[in-house]
C-alpha cells in the first residue's frame, strides 16, 4: 500500500510552486544562512529573537514554559479576537481551559456529526442545483468553506441559540473581514483611535455584538436551571453558564467572560480552519491521483452510505495523511509568539525579561534538515504511518501550536475538515479554474491572495 502512495507522489508534478517560504516569511532564509537557527529581526519598533531549532522550540514550549507566555495582540486586534482563551495568562486561562476543553472532546464532538453532515449537506445540494447543463460550477472556495465552517462554530458555540449565535457571529465575520484589510495598520501605534471609516465600523459592529451576546447569555441563564441534566445541549455557552452559575466560590467567570470567550472561539476557528478546507481542495486539484486515490477511499469506507458515519471516520486514512500535508505545506498560522516572563536561558544564550521570540511555524515545515530533500513537495505519503514517523524531530510538525497552550479547537478542525472533504468527493471531481492564480500570502493567516476559484463537476 504504501509502494502505491509512493509511485502516485512521485508521479505527480504541478506548475504551482510550494516553496513559499520566502514569499511568506521573506526575512528568513536570508538571515538563517548567515546567523543559524537564532536571530532578532525588527518588527518596527520590536526586536524579535527568531527561533526555528526544535530542541529550542521543545525548551519554550515544554521544558521552560513557566518562563514564556503568549505575547500581548495589538489592542485593536485584541478587541476583534476577544479577551479569551487565545490571549488569556496564568490561572484565568488555566481556569477556562480547564472549563472549555469538554466542549472540544472527541466524543463531545462526535454527537455534533449530524448537524455537521447536515450543513455540509445543504451547502452541496446548493452547489449541485446551480450546476449548468455542462454538470459543471465554479466557485471561489474560501468564502463558500467560510459560510459552512461559520455555521459549524456557531453551533458549538451557541447549541439550542444557534440561529441567534449564527446572526451574532454574521456581525463578527463583517468586523473581521474590516480588520483583514486594515491588518497591517493595527501596527501603527495609536491607529486604533483614529476616527477613520473602517474604525469606526469596527466601533459600531464591537457594540452591537456585545449587547447581543449579553442578551443571549442572559436569555441562557434564565432558562438554565430548569432543563434536566440530559436535556442539556452540551454547546459552549451552556457549559459557561453553568460554571457561571456554579461560580459563586469561583468568581472568575462571569456573563463579560462568555462573551469574550465566545468572540475569541469563533476568531481563532473561522478562518484556520476554512484556510485548511481551502488548501486541501486546492491541492487536490492540482494532484488529481491524490484526489483519485482519497476518493476511492471513501467510497470504499462508506459503500452505500451518502455521508460518513462517525465510525467512518476514523477509516480515512488517506485523508488524514492529505490533511497533514496541506497543514504542513500551508500552515493556516504560519508563526507564533512568546515573550520571556523573566530572565531565563536558551540554549546557551541569555534571554532578558521582556525578550518576544518568534517561532516561524511555515519555515519550520519547510526545513530540509527536519524533512527529506523533497521538503516543498506535495506528498501524503511521508505520513502513511503516522506524524510520529514522519518527522525527525516532534516539534518540526506544529500546526496547531505544541505543549499546554495547544489549539483546543485541533479535533473539531480536524473532523470537520475530513467530513467535509469526504462528502465533497463522493459527490464532486473537481479542478482548478483557468483563472487561479497561486497567491499564498499572509494578512492575519496564510491564505490565497487572489482567491482560490475552482471548477466542480457531478461524478
Ligand atoms: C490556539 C492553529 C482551529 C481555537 C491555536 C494555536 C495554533 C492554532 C497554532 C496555538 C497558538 C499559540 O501557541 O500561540 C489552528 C489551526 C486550526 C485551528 C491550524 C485549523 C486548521 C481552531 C478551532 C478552534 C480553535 C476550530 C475553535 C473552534 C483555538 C483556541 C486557541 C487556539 C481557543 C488558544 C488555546 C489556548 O491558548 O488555550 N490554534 N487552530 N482553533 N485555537 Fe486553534
Amino acid at each position: 500500500e504504501l509502494a502505491s502512495l509512493n509511485s502516485i507522489a512521485s508521479s505527480q508534478s504541478t506548475p504551482f510552486s510550494h516553496n513559499i517560504v520566502p514569499r511568506v516569511l521573506s526575512f528568513y532564509h536570508h538571515w538563517k544562512k548567515i546567523y543559524g537557527s537564532m536571530f532578532v529581526v525588527w518588527f518596527g519598533a520590536t526586536p524579535r529573537l527568531t527561533v526555528s531549532d526544535p530542541a529550542l522550540i521543545r525548551e519554550i514550549f515544554v521544558l521552560k514554559s513557566e518562563f514564556f507566555e503568549k505575547n500581548e495582540s495589538p489592542p485593536l486586534l485584541r478587541k476583534i479576537e476577544g479577551d479569551g482563551l487565545l490571549s488569556l495568562k496564568g490561572e484565568k486561562w488555566a481556569h477556562h481551559r480547564k472549563i472549555i476543553q469538554p466542549t472540544f472532546h472527541t466524543e463531545n464532538l462526535k454527537l455534533m456529526i449530524p448537524m455537521m453532515v447536515k450543513s455540509m449537506e445543504e451547502a452541496l445540494r446548493e452547489l449541485s442545483d446551480k450546476m449548468s447543463d455542462l454538470g459543471k460550477f465554479e466557485i471561489d472556495v474560501p468564502n463558500w468553506f467560510r459560510n459552512i465552517v461559520e455555521d459549524v462554530i456557531a453551533n458549538v458555540t451557541f447549541g439550542s441559540s444557534f440561529e441567534d449565535g449564527r446572526a451574532i457571529f454574521e456581525l463578527q465575520a463583517q468586523q473581521l473581514c474590516h480588520a483583514n484589510e486594515a491588518y497591517h495598520k493595527f501596527f501603527v501605534p495609536g491607529y486604533r483611535f483614529l476616527p477613520t471609516e473602517k474604525n469606526k465600523k469596527c466601533w459600531e459592529l464591537e457594540k452591537e455584538i456585545r449587547r447581543s451576546l449579553l442578551k443571549l447569555i442572559d436569555g441562557r441563564r434564565s432558562t438554565t436551571t430548569q432543563w434536566t441534566r440530559d436535556s442539556c445541549p452540551n454547546d459552549l455557552l451552556e457549559v459557561m453558564i453553568k460554571a457561571c452559575v456554579k461560580g459563586r466560590s469561583h468568581p472568575m467567570i462571569t456573563p463579560n467572560d462568555i462573551v469574550e470567550e465566545c468572540k475569541t472561539i469563533f476568531f481563532a476557528g473561522l478562518h484556520t480552519t476554512s484556510n485548511l478546507l481551502t488548501w486541501t481542495t486546492v491541492l487536490l486539484a492540482m494532484y488529481p491521483q491524490w484526489q483519485e486515490q482519497a476518493r476511492e477511499e471513501v467510497l470504499r469506507v462508506c459503500s452505500s452510505r451518502d455521508t460518513p458515519s462517525k465510525h467512518d471516520i476514523p477509516k480515512l486514512k488517506t485523508m488524514g495523511m492529505i490533511l497533514n500535508e496541506s497543514l504542513r505545506l500551508y500552515p493556516p498560522a504560519v508563526a507564533t509568539i512568546r515573550r520571556a516572563k523573566v530572565d531565563t536561558q536558551l540554549g546557551n544564550l541569555q534571554i532578558p525579561l521582556g525578550t518576544e521570540l518568534l517561532i516561524p511555524i511555515l519555515a519550520i515545515h519547510h526545513d530540509s534538515t527536519l524533512w527529506c530533500h523533497d521538503m516543498h513537495e506535495f506528498n501524503p505519503a511521508r505520513f502513511a504511518k503516522g506524524v510520529a514517523h514522519a518527522v525527525k524531530h516532534p516539534m518540526a510538525f506544529m500546526p496547531f501550536g505544541f505543549g499546554a497552550r495547544r489549539c483546543i479547537g485541533q479535533n473539531l478542525a480536524l473532523l470537520q475538515a475530513k467530513l467535509a472533504v469526504a462528502m465533497i468527493l463522493q459527490r464532486f471531481t473537481f479542478e482548478l479554474a483557468p483563472s487561479y492564480q497561486h497567491s499564498p500570502s499572509v494578512q492575519m493567516l496564510l491564505h490565497p491572495r487572489h482567491g482560490a476559484p475552482i471548477v466542480f463537476r457531478k461524478l
